[in-house]
C-alpha cells in the first residue's frame, strides 16, 4: 500500500501582517436565565485576524454532486445514552471543504512515491500572502496573471474571484460554471511568478474544462501548493500573513517538562512555578518517554491531570491552553472529573495527543487550528510550533 494522500480538511487564517499575539479567549456570552450560548467567530481581535476556512456542514457542495456533502457526522457515543462522554465520529472525503492538494492528486507517480499531505512544505504553507480580486468577467488566463501585475517576490496569493460573489460554497448544488486557472494562466503563473502558494475560492483550482490540465501545471515541479474552498468574503484586499494548517491560531506557548514520578497533581503543578500571565502551557510526561501515541494498544496507565490537578490549574493559573502528551489531558482514573475542572469555566482549551518528543524546552509561538466540524465536540488538529 501507497501511503494516505491529500489533505483532508484544513483549516485557515489570515492576520494583519504586522498584528500583535495577544488573542481574545472569550468564547460564549450569557444570556438572561445564564444559559450560555457558543459564539461563532469569523472575524477576531478587531478585525486582526480572518478565518478563511468554511465550516463543516451538511449542505455544503461537494464535488459534481447535487445534493451537497451529505452526512460526515454521527454520535455513537453520549452521554444520554450513558457515556462518560459524548464522542463524535467523522467520516468525510478528504477534499471537501477548505482543504489542500497534494502532488499525487493527479500524478500517479507522485503519488506512488509518496508526495502526500504530509511532506507538504510548513514554510509554503505559513507567511506573508497576497489577497488579490481577479476581474469578474473571465477564467484565469495568461493574461488575466499578466494584467494582476504581481511583484516577483511574492509567494502566496489568494485569488477571490467570481466564485465569492455568487456565494459558490455556500450552494448545496454543485456547479460546474465556477472560475479556476486555465491551463494557459497556471502555466504563466508557474512560469513567470515565484508564487508557490495557490489559494482559490471554489473546491478546485482550476477551472472544469482545463480540470486534469492545469492542475498538472501546477503540481509537475511539486513545488506550489494548492488551496481550495477558501471564504474569501468581506476580507479586504491587501497583504497578511497567512496560517494554513491542515487543522486556530494562538500566540506563545511555555513548553515544560513534568516529573516522571506522578500524575499531574495540584503538587506537581505547584512546584512547576509557572508564571502568573502565561496562557498556554505544553505539558511533556512520562507518556512522550514510554513513546504511548506510537503504540497501538491503548495504554490506560497513561499520565494525566488529576481532579485537584486540573482545579489547581484552573484556580492559580492563567492557563487556557493545556497541551499534553497523550490521548487524555485526564489520567485514567480521574477521567470525568479532571475534564470537567477544566470545561467548568469554558475558557480553557484542551489540546491532547501531542509529539512533543525531541522538542527544546522554551517558549514557542503555538499554532492549532480545529476542522470548523459543526456540532462536533472534538476535532483533529494540526499543532505546530515555531521558534
Ligand atoms: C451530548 O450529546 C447529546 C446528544 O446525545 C447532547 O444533547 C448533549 O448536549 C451533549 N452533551 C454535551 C456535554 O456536549
Ligand atoms: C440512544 O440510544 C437509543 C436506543 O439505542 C437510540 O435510538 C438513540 O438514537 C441513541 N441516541 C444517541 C444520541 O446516541
Ligand atoms: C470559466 O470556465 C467555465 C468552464 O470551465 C465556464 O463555465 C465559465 O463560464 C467560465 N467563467 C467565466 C467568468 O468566464
Ligand atoms: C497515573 O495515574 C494512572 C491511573 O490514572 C496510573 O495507572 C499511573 O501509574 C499513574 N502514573 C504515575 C507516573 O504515577
Amino acid at each position: 500500500m501507497t501511503k494516505t494522500m491529500f489533505l483532508p480538511l484544513l483549516l485557515l487564517l489570515l492576520s494583519a501582517a504586522a498584528a500583535s499575539t495577544s488573542v481574545s479567549t472569550e468564547c460564549t456570552v450569557s444570556t438572561m436565565d445564564d444559559y450560555p450560548v457558543p459564539v461563532r467567530r469569523e472575524v477576531y481581535g478587531d478585525g486582526r485576524i480572518f478565518d478563511i476556512s468554511h465550516r463543516y456542514t451538511m449542505d455544503m457542495p461537494s464535488w459534481e454532486r447535487k445534493d451537497g456533502l451529505g452526512r460526515f457526522l454521527w454520535l455513537p457515543a453520549s452521554m444520554k445514552n450513558g457515556s462518560l462522554a459524548n464522542n463524535s465520529l467523522m467520516k468525510l472525503p478528504t477534499h471537501s471543504g477548505t482543504h489542500v492538494d497534494a502532488p499525487g492528486h493527479m500524478i500517479d507517480s507522485y503519488f506512488d512515491a509518496g508526495f502526500d499531505v504530509d511532506t507538504l512544505d510548513l514554510e509554503v504553507l505559513n507567511g506573508p500572502a497576497l489577497l488579490v480580486d481577479v476581474p469578474r468577467d473571465s477564467n484565469i488566463t495568461a493574461k488575466v496573471m499578466e494584467s494582476l501585475k504581481i511583484p516577483k517576490e511574492v509567494r502566496r496569493v489568494l485569488f477571490r474571484t467570481l466564485n465569492t460573489d455568487r456565494r459558490l460554497m455556500f450552494k448545496s448544488e454543485y456547479d460546474s460554471s465556477y472560475v479556476g486557472f486555465t491551463t494557459d494562466g497556471a502555466r504563466w503563473l508557474v512560469k513567470n511568478t515565484g508564487i508557490k502558494l495557490v489559494g482559490v475560492d471554489f473546491l478546485s483550482v482550476a477551472c472544469e474544462d482545463h480540470l486534469v490540465s492545469a492542475h498538472l501545471e501546477f503540481f509537475e515541479s511539486r513545488e506550489i501548493i494548492l488551496v481550495e474552498g477558501l471564504k474569501l468574503d468581506d476580507v479586504p484586499t491587501g497583504i497578511y500573513n497567512v496560517h494554513c494548517l491542515p487543522l486556530r491560531l494562538l500566540g506563545p506557548a511555555l513548553l515544560v517538562d513534568v516529573p516522571r514520578d506522578s500524575n499531574i497533581t495540584a503538587k506537581v503543578m505547584e512546584s512547576l512555578n509557572i508564571p502568573k500571565g502565561v496562557r498556554r502551557v505544553l505539558f511533556r510526561t512520562l507518556n512522550t518517554d514510554r513513546r504511548l501515541m506510537f503504540k497501538k494498544e491503548f495504554d490506560s496507565s497513561y499520565v494525566g491531570f488529576t481532579t485537584d490537578g486540573a482545579r489547581w490549574l484552573a484556580k492559580n493559573t492563567d492557563i487556557k491552553l493545556v497541551g499534553i502528551d497523550f490521548l487524555s489531558a485526564a489520567c485514567y482514573d480521574h477521567s470525568v472529573p479532571a475534564h470537567l475542572e477544566f470545561f467548568e469555566g469554558r475558557e480553557i482549551i484542551l489540546v491532547e495527543g501531542l509529539k512533543l518528543d525531541n522538542v527544546p524546552v522554551g517558549i514557542f509561538n503555538v499554532h492549532c487550528l480545529p476542522l470548523r466540524l459543526l456540532g462536533s465536540e472534538g476535532s483533529p488538529i494540526r499543532c505546530i510550533l515555531i521558534k
